[in-house]
């Protein structure tokens, strides 16, 4: 959305001065236009991992790393967290705000029409190799999807308003599917008499012998756990939908990309990597204090799993709900995780330490979500799946206001060469290794 100026910088570079126009955001957040920098001034801005770069402007959601407040849609995360279920926070991203009691319901029904996937694509799970990552198969039948549904080709708004809703309802059976395949069992279809969480552990844990199987507490804690992950303004995953957004690829394909973003061990993929990281730990029987020490070691590659975060500068909003939905789930089932222990032990650990203290470095929330996922019998290789269904609407919120956008060019960042200097082709025979 074009911005209003509140003010001007002006940037010097040799005999060049450039007058910079200074906006400000609805929360207080200034940015400076250096849109026409390299134009005046023959210079670009270096900024590795776009620390300082905004690339766009955004209504969606609102992060004040400093305080630790997360909004959607100016709502504060745990109020939608205790309050809503996780379609009404779909509904309220994708669609701007939360439904009165009918449209919710509508909107409920509509997520159950379209929840089943074309029988032809079911088939696609029984060739993959046992094993498979379900990341690998969320990703590539998300973007198959566009083959099935090529209404999405005439962008026609009613189809874009059907696309949305048809990928977050099918999201969860695709998932759901990738699990039974990678167990060897057969696929569970949806239910209309299930609402969206119950009808996703309905197809993840019942079978031909187990009917059922979930508790309402599992249906509440599926509810919180996806609202916490359903949005987190401009990360990685949701910078890349918008990257491939700006090429004028569609829906699937670009949430397709965001979920591969989303698989590395630094963003999504790190709630598998803290229970892999606090099994080892507790299968071996290492002292947290010597975890905490190689974690600090400049020369050791290893790093506190689901620790650290580039925008939080405090405790993550959702790591605190997290942390306590989990003690919530443990204690409904009446069992104990030795694993929970150890996370507490390291989390006091690393807070009482200057290193941590010094780089702000609070538990995200990888740290605790994990943890409820495995309470509630979700295995480790679906962690980042059940996050990437938590995202899907904040995808696709950034993906909307993204084709909605007057301002939106193609991303195309520019770089500082380093490489050799001009030079010439020697014959093969001339050349050495
Ligand atoms: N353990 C040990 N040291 C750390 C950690 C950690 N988890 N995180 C950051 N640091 C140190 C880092 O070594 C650096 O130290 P120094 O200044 O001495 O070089 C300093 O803290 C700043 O770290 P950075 O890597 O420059 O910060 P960043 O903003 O580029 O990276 C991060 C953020 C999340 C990638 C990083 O904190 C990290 O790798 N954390 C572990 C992986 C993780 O939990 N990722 C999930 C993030 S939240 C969910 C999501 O994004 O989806």
């Amino acid at each position: 959305m074009p911005l209003e100026p509140i003010g001007q910088a002006t940037i010097k570079i040799d005999e060049h001065e450039l007058a910079c126009p200074i906006f400000r955001g609805s929360e207080g957040e200034r940015a400076i236009d250096i849109s026409k920098l390299r134009k005046e001034t023959g210079t670009i801005t270096y900024d590795p991992g776009f620390m300082n770069t905004g690339s766009c402007s955004s209504a969606i959601t609102f992060i004040d790393g400093e305080k630790g407040i997360l909004r959607y849609r100016g709502y504060d995360v745990a109020d939608l967290a205790e309050n809503c279920e996780f379609i009404e926070v779909a509904y309220l991203l994708t669609r701007g705000s939360l439904p009165t009691a009918e449209q919710k319901s509508r909107y409920s029904g509509l997520l159950n029409q379209h929840s089943m996937i074309h029988e032809d694509m079911r088939e696609f799970f029984s060739h993959y190799p046992e094993h498979s990552h379900p990341m690998a198969i969320l990703s590539a039948m998300v973007v198959s999807l566009s083959s099935f549904y090529p209404e999405l080709g005439q962008n026609r708004h009613e189809d874009l308003d059907m696309t949305v809703t048809r990928l977050i309802s099918k999201l969860r059976t695709i998932a759901a599917f990738s699990y039974k395949k990678s167990i060897g069992e057969p696929a569970v279809y949806p239910r209309h008499d299930f609402k969206y969480c119950e009808n996703f552990l309905n197809m993840m844990f019942s079978s031909p012998v187990r009917k059922e199987p979930f508790t309402p507490v599992m249906v509440e804690a599926t509810n919180k756990l996806l609202i916490l992950h359903a949005d987190h303004e401009q990360n990685c995953s949701a910078s890349v939908v918008r990257a491939v957004g700006s090429s004028g690829a569609n829906l699937y394909a670009s949430i397709s990309a965001g979920i591969c973003a989303l698989w590395g061990p630094l963003h999504g993929g790190a709630n598998e990597h803290v229970i892999r990281m606090l099994v080892d730990i507790h299968a071996r029987g290492t002292k947290v204090k010597e975890v905490i020490a190689r974690a600090k070691d400049p020369r050791h590659p290893f790093r506190l799993m689901g620790f650290g975060h580039r925008v939080y500068k405090s405790y993550d909003p959702r790591a605190r709900i997290a942390k306590e939905l989990c003690q919530k789930v443990i204690a409904a089932n009446n069992t104990h995780d030795p694993l929970l222990d150890i996370a507490q032990e390291l989390e006091a650990e690393a807070l009482a330490d200057p290193y941590f203290q010094d780089r702000n470095l609070y538990p995200n929330v990888d740290f605790y979500t994990g943890l409820t996922y495995r309470e509630m019998g979700i295995p480790t290789n679906m962690f980042t799946v059940m996050f990437a269904i938590g995202r899907l609407p904040g995808w696709i919120a950034q993906w909307l206001e993204l084709k909605n956008d007057t301002e939106t060019r193609i991303a195309r960042p520019r770089q500082v060469y380093t490489g050799p200097n001009v030079r010439t082709v020697d014959p093969i025979e001339n050349r050495e290794d």
